[in-house]
C-alpha cells in the first residue's frame, strides 16, 4: 500500500469480517499500533495482537496504565502547545485513531490548527477516513512514511501541502521512539527533524523506559516485541533527555507521563508508570 492510497477497508469496524483482510496488513503478526489500541481498549486488532499484549500485560501489569498515561499526556501536550499559540502539528508514530486525537484537541483551542499525521504502519492508514472526517478541509494529513527517513518526510508533498515548515511546527514524537533502535540512530533522526523546524518550534516526546523496572524483568517485553513488526528498545531517563539537546525543557522537564501537568490527583503508581515525557522549545 502507498501512501495516500484511497482504501475501502470498512470491514475493520467488522469483528466479525477479520476473514476479508487485505494481505500486507499481516494480521497473523503482532503490530505494535494494533497491540497498543488493545492495551487503550480498542476494537482494532487481531488475535494475534491481542496474545501478544496479553503476554506482555502477564509480565508487565502496568503496560495498560502507562498507554493510558501516555494518551493522556499526548492530550496534555498537545493543549499545551496549541496555547502557547503552535497552530502546526507534525505527528509521527500516529497510532490507530482513538479518542482524543491530536487534531481534535488542537482545534478545540485553535479551529484553523493543522496537522500531519505519518505512520509506517498501514493499518493506521486503513483508518485515516475516520481520522479525517472529524478533522475541518485541509486541515490535516495522514501519510505512510517512516521515522527513520527523515528527508523524506520533510520533502513529502502532503505534509507540506498541511504544513509551513517556515513557521514553528510542533513535533511529536509520542510513544515511537521506542520503536527505533541504536542502529538506526535515534538521535540523529530527531536532530534532522528538528533542524530542519525554525525557531519557536516545539519537540513533545514520550518514551517507554525499564527504569522502574527490576534488571531482571527489563528484557522480557521487548522479548515479546522481537515477535512483532518493530522493536522495542527501552531508554533511560538519561537517554531520554538526549533528545533535548539544545532545546529549552518546558516545566516541569522530563518526568513520568501522569506527572506532566497533571490535571487529575496524583496516584500512587504515577511516579513509576514506564513513560517518561517531556516537551522542548526551539530557542
Ligand atoms: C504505541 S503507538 C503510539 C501512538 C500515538 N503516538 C500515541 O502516543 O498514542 C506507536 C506507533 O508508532 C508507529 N511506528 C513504529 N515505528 C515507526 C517508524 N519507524 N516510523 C513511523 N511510525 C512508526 C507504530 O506503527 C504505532 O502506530
Amino acid at each position: 500500500m502507498t501512501a495516500h492510497q484511497q482504501v475501502s477497508m470498512d470491514w475493520m469496524t467488522d469483528p466479525a469480517d477479520e476473514g476479508h483482510v487485505p494481505a500486507d496488513l499481516h494480521p497473523e503478526i503482532p503490530h505494535p499500533a494494533r497491540m497498543y489500541d488493545y492495551y487503550l481498549g480498542g476494537k482494532d486488532n487481531f488475535p494475534a495482537d491481542r496474545e501478544a499484549a496479553e503476554r506482555v500485560m502477564a509480565i508487565s501489569p502496568m503496560v495498560r496504565i502507562s498507554a493510558l498515561a501516555n494518551r493522556a499526556f499526548l492530550q496534555r501536550a498537545v493543549r499545551h502547545l496549541a496555547e502557547q499559540g503552535v497552530a502546526q502539528f507534525l505527528d509521527i508514530g500516529t497510532g490507530i485513531p482513538t479518542a482524543g486525537n491530536t487534531h481534535q484537541v488542537a482545534q478545540q483551542i485553535n479551529p484553523e490548527a493543522r496537522v500531519a499525521y505519518l505512520d509506517n504502519d498501514p493499518i493506521v492508514l486503513v483508518h485515516s477516513r475516520a481520522l479525517l472526517a472529524s478533522a475541518s478541509k485541509g486541515t490535516a494529513t495522514v501519510v505512510q512514511a517512516d521515522l527513520r527517513d527523515p528527508a523524506a518526510i520533510l520533502a513529502d508533498p502532503h505534509v507540506r501541502q498541511v504544513l509551513d515548515l517556515g513557521k514553528p511546527v510542533a513535533l511529536l514524537l509520542f510513544a515511537v521512539l521506542h520503536f527505533i533502535d541504536e542502529a538506526d540512530d535515534p538521535y540523529g533522526l530527531v536532530r534532522q527533524l528538528v533542524d530542519a523546524l525554525p525557531s519557536g518550534s516545539y519537540l513533545a516526546l514520550s518514551h517507554g523506559t525499564s527504569d522502574f523496572v527490576p534488571a531482571e524483568d527489563a528484557t522480557k517485553g521487548p522479548a515479546i516485541y522481537r515477535g512483532a513488526t518493530a522493536q522495542l528498545t527501552m531508554r533511560s531517563r538519561e537517554q531520554v533527555l538526549r533528545f533535548f539537546e539544545g532545546l529549552e525543557l518546558e516545566e516541569p522537564g522530563i518526568v513520568t507521563a501522569p506527572l506532566w501537568r497533571a490535571d487529575q490527583p496524583e496516584q500512587p503508581t504515577d511516579a513509576t508508570t514506564g513513560i517518561w515525557a517531556a516537551v522542548g522549545r526551539k530557542p
